[in-house]
């Protein structure tokens, strides 16, 4: 009583999923026909994974889909999930047999997958000789929740499915890496959960939103996201506006992008996802089957074998290629998320009108703003509104993309592929549109944009590159791997300001757990200088002198853009800029909720030596959370 339960499991899709909407019949002659054999035109499947509801359950169903079902909620009534991991023994990225039309995807030199220190000797064995996290390891993340550490989704504290969770937690191991504080050398004593369930506990304590869920196990993350399970999460509060489109003309809209294998013989319906095994390979060709792949089953000893961004050819919108949406001509409300690993999407109307953004992250704008083109990275969500009204029915407008890949300097798209992602045919008017579009909006959390902060860190991104072939080994904050001593130890309740020096080539979506930030500026530096100084960005270079960014910084600040005006989780850090944020690192869950049913059930393990956390911050770039760009935060008393 009192709360909204629900348990999920990740596992399989069945029957496989879809990339082609059913019953879609492409119109002649159009290039909207969905993810289709290129001989034969028929319609391809891809098997994934996705989250689904265990029994009837509030949502009157038992299924697992991509896109995984969504969960809405209210302010001030706590959601608790049990999350189970069904997933297979094998991953979808590492069939066995392994073959080299397939090769296994998961690069066992990355953090977490290593088979280095205590896993070492770990019990359970596996297919690989004994990496403590077993191939279908999981663990869920509410990205945007403002919620206690033990239901964070730790990136260390993944459980796998029975089979494995009987082979490796008989009782409960410590987290490997191990973590300590830096200013105390405090160990932080944390075991990783038994079983192939965990109940999170989430406060919904604050303001209405669209956040979402999707895996952050260490060093896996990247490929579990591409394997399917993500969903929305809505968050709705007595203080919004009424008078917004709502029902069916509110729609959710995840951006992602993939690639394929060309259907094989024995199964000439299945184009499977293509997640090459890196070794310094590109992404094959659209439709092709995997280039040779390094060793089988991978290697444990050539860092790394990860792909640095993992992009697809083919726009995977809700979960199908190159969708078509009905639209009556009138206003529509979306909540556009960018659910791809690395991919920016820079969304602009064929018909050159403009997106009225209202919301952004898990908040509302002060105010509306009109935007032209929208530009949204990896974990960040644009709340719009797009206006119909007077289109003739039949019309056809297009989204259309020109967001470089790598961004902001890669190859550009073209409308063969995520070029043109998603088109918008517009049907007969059912009823006057009555929507009206608030001038502002009320917001519970006050802009602190001014106020004072007690700490200021000057943090920095860079790559390290092999010194000969330029690849990048490994991206990282601060010339620090993941498990260095934290150094990010705000005290509760108080105002930091961080500064984000991007020393690298590449745009990184900087995404806080726990807190929601404000933008204050960007400024330009003087990047080759700064390097040469203190080594980040030097290629071959794995030591550091980090030195104050005053004396390099070349341009005035900028302030925030228009559509950044509220609070943000995640935010664009360009490169060879200064991107400042300011957050306030509470926890508002403390006194406004108890849980008084949670002795019942299991719950997530009690193993904070600290006061709140760990929780961390990291390039939402997954590939680069995976391969070291990710950092702890441990909120101090
Ligand atoms: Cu959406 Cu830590 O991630
Ligand atoms: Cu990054």
């Amino acid at each position: 009583p009192g709360w909204d339960y629900y348990e999920i499991q990740a596992a399989p899709v069945t029957p496989v999923a879809y990339w082609v909407a059913p019953g879609t019949t492409a119109p002649a002659g159009t290039e909207w026909l969905g993810l289709r054999d290129p001989v034969t035109a028929a319609p391809l499947y891809t098997p994934v994974w996705g989250y689904g509801q265990i029994g009837a359950g509030p949502l009157g169903r038992d299924v697992v889909t991509y896109p995984s079902m969504g969960i809405r909620a209210t302010k001030g009534t706590p959601v608790k999930v049990k999350w189970v991991n069904n997933l297979p023994d094998q991953h979808l990225f590492c069939p066995q047999p392994l073959n080299a039309n397939w090769p296994c995807a998961i690069d066992r030199t990355l953090m977490g997958t290593k088979l280095t220190g205590s896993m070492l000797g770990a019990p359970g064995g596996g297919q690989y000789g004994g990496p403590q996290q077993p191939d279908n390891a999981m663990v869920v993340h509410l990205h945007g929740g403002e919620i206690p550490p033990e239901a964070d989704g730790f990136a260390e504290l993944w459980f796998g499915n029975p089979t494995t969770a009987a082979l490796y937690s008989p009782t409960a191991l410590p987290i490997d890496p191990p973590l300590s504080i830096a200013a105390t050398g405090t160990p932080l004593t944390m075991t990783r959960p038994t079983g192939n369930s965990m109940i999170y506990n989430y406060p919904m304590v604050q303001e209405a939103g669209m956040i979402w869920f999707h895996d952050h196990a260490l060093g896996k993350t990247r490929i579990n996201v591409v394997a399917g399970p993500a969903g929305f999460f809505q968050i709705n509060d007595a203080n919004e506006p009424t008078t917004l489109p709502s029902g069916k003309y509110e729609i959710n809209v995840a951006f992602q992008d993939r690639a394929f294998n060309l259907p094989q013989p024995t199964a000439p319906n299945i184009a499977t996802i293509n997640y090459p095994n890196g070794m310094n390979q590109a992404i094959a060709a659209p439709l092709v089957p995997q280039q040779t792949p390094l060793t089988p089953g991978g290697n444990a000893t050539v860092h790394p074998q990860w792909v640095p961004e993992y992009f697809g050819d083919t726009p995977i919108i809700n979960g199908m290629a190159w969708p078509v949406l009905n639209v009556e001509p009138r206003k529509y409300r979306f909540h556009f998320l960018d659910g791809s690993n690395a991919r920016c999407w820079a969304l602009q109307r064929s018909d050159g009108k403009t997106f009225t953004q209202i919301g952004k992250d898990g908040s509302y704008l002060p105010a509306p703003v009109a935007v032209t083109k929208l530009l949204m990275c990896s974990g960040e969500r644009h709340d719009v509104i797009m206006d119909f009204t007077a289109l003739a029915v039949g019309t056809k407008v297009y989204l259309t993309n020109n967001a470089p890949a790598p961004f902001p300097k890669g190859a550009l798209p073209s409308n063969n592929d995520v070029g043109k992602p998603l088109m918008f045919k517009v049907v007969p008017l059912t009823a006057p549109d009555t929507s009206v579009i608030p001038t502002s909006f009320a917001s519970a959390i006050p802009a602190i944009r001014n106020q004072p902060a007690v700490v200021t860190r000057e943090l920095v991104l860079n790559e390290v590159l092999d010194a000969v072939t330029l690849y990048p080994l490994r991206v990282q904050i601060d010339g620090k791997p993941f498990e260095g001593a934290i150094t990010e130890t705000p005290k509760k309740g108080t105002i930091e300001i961080w500064k984000i020096i991007n020393t690298t080539g590449d745009l990184h979506p900087i995404h806080t757990h726990l807190v929601q930030h404000q933008v204050i500026s960007r400024q330009v530096f003087d990047t080759a200088g700064y390097s040469a100084a203190t080594g980040f960005a030097v290629p071959g270079n794995t030591t550091f002198t980090k030195l104050p960014i005053t004396p390099y910084l070349k341009s005035a600040p900028r302030g925030p853009d228009i559509n950044e005006q509220g609070y943000a989780d995640t935010t664009k850090s360009w490169p060879g800029e200064v991107l400042t944020i300011i957050a306030k690192w509470d926890g508002r869950w403390d006194t406004t909720v108890s849980d008084p049913a949670s002795a019942a059930v299991p719950q997530a393990p009690a193993f904070l030596a600290v006061t709140s956390g760990p929780y961390v911050w990291h390039c939402h770039i997954v590939d680069h959370e995976d391969n070291e760009m990710m950092r702890p935060v441990v909120v101090q008393p």
